[in-house]
């Protein structure tokens, strides 16, 4: 089925109560939020919400985040909340952070793939917030991709994967981090970050007084969390950062390189430079990706990013993005 996706603007009033119509009608509407663009629907309708996974072509046994309005809101959605939700909440909400808690019972299993736990985050984009507190919408919202693509950080690369499957995309511009939250599992202990992201673990035990653990290689710990993920269509593979394990040129391929500080000489080759601080990094990768993957080359090279904790996010994307 196809639909026509209606592009709404964010700066519009009447767009913006176009797409809490939508929303409210039970359809799918990608909005924007600080990390990556969503495609959300109402957490309380289980049928807009297993549209969701019609669109995306997203396995039915993978859980959701619900992005709420407000910090009071998560009583409505976890049980068993214990005081150190709440601390982690005053201090980074609304931003990039979701918290994982044990599900209250009302909420369909939809939502969670099942899991007797949720996802949820108060997102800091304030139009997204504004449309949540508004029209006290809760939304269930995976990134606005098609099943193991590249996540979209503006409309326009919504619509190049989703557009014709879902009813509208709000434009807010280019995401602000570019990189999805940082997942931390509240549910046992000690608590755990199950996903890198733009706040660290040293970050969230620095707040807590006490050690949130941060594998530095995540497990197939959840459905959804797999190991082949956010991957463009072309191959991408990893080069030395001084590029000195640059492959030769062959006759007739070319391939796009991202790289840090100068370019080299070579007509083969579609140079993009990378920002070299990690936020500004991972605010570009997934754009950068996304563009190299639409030049028609043959490959895409990626210089390795420099270590340390604040590159986590950004190295947990690149290994599974890699062919
Ligand atoms: O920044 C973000 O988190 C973005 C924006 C749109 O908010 N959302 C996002 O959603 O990245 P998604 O669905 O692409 O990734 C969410 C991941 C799931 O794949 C799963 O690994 C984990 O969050 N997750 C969600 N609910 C969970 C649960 N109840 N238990 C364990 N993991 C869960
Ligand atoms: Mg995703």
């Amino acid at each position: 089925m196809s639909l026509k996706t209606q592009l709404l603007s964010a700066q519009c009033s009447t767009d913006l109560t176009q797409a809490a119509e939508l929303l409210k009608a039970g359809e799918q509407v990608a909005v924007p939020t600080e990390t990556v663009y969503g495609l959300a629907a109402d957490a309380s309708n289980p049928d807009a919400v297993a549209g969701i996974f019609t669109a995306k072509g997203r396995p039915a046994n993978h859980p959701l985040i619900v992005h709420l309005g407000d910090v009071a809101s998560i009583t409505e959605w976890a049980m068993q909340i214990p005081d150190e939700a709440y601390k982690l909440a005053n201090a980074f909400w609304p931003g990039p952070m979701t918290l994982l808690l044990p599900r209250a019972e009302h909420v369909s299993p939809v939502v969670t793939g099942g899991l007797d736990t949720i996802g949820l985050r108060v997102p800091a984009q304030p139009v997204l917030l504004d449309l949540l507190t508004t029209h006290q919408l809760a939304v269930a919202a995976p990134s606005a991709n098609p099943y193991k693509k590249l996540s979209p950080t503006t409309a326009e690369q919504v619509m190049h994967g989703l557009g014709g499957k879902i009813a509208a995309v709000i434009d807010g511009g280019p995401c602000q981090h570019g990189l999805e939250s940082t997942i931390v599992d509240l549910t046992k202990r000690p608590f755990r970050v199950l996903r890198a992201g733009p706040i660290t673990a040293s970050e969230l035990s620095a707040v807590l007084g006490e050690t949130v653990d941060a594998p530095e290689q995540h497990d197939t710990v959840v459905p959804g969390n797999v190991g082949s993920h956010y991957q463009p269509n072309t191959r991408l593979q990893m080069v030395a950062a001084d590029l000195s394990d640059l492959p030769a040129p062959q006759p007739e391929k070319r391939a796009a390189l991202l790289h840090f500080g100068e370019a080299p000489t070579r007509d083969d080759l579609v140079c993009i430079a990378m920002p070299d601080d990690a936020a500004r990094y991972g605010q570009a990768l997934y754009h950068q990706l996304a563009q190299a993957d639409q030049l028609g080359v043959d490959e895409i090279w990626l210089a390795q990013p420099p270590h340390g904790e604040a590159w986590l996010a950004v190295h947990d994307r690149l290994r599974r993005a890699v062919s």
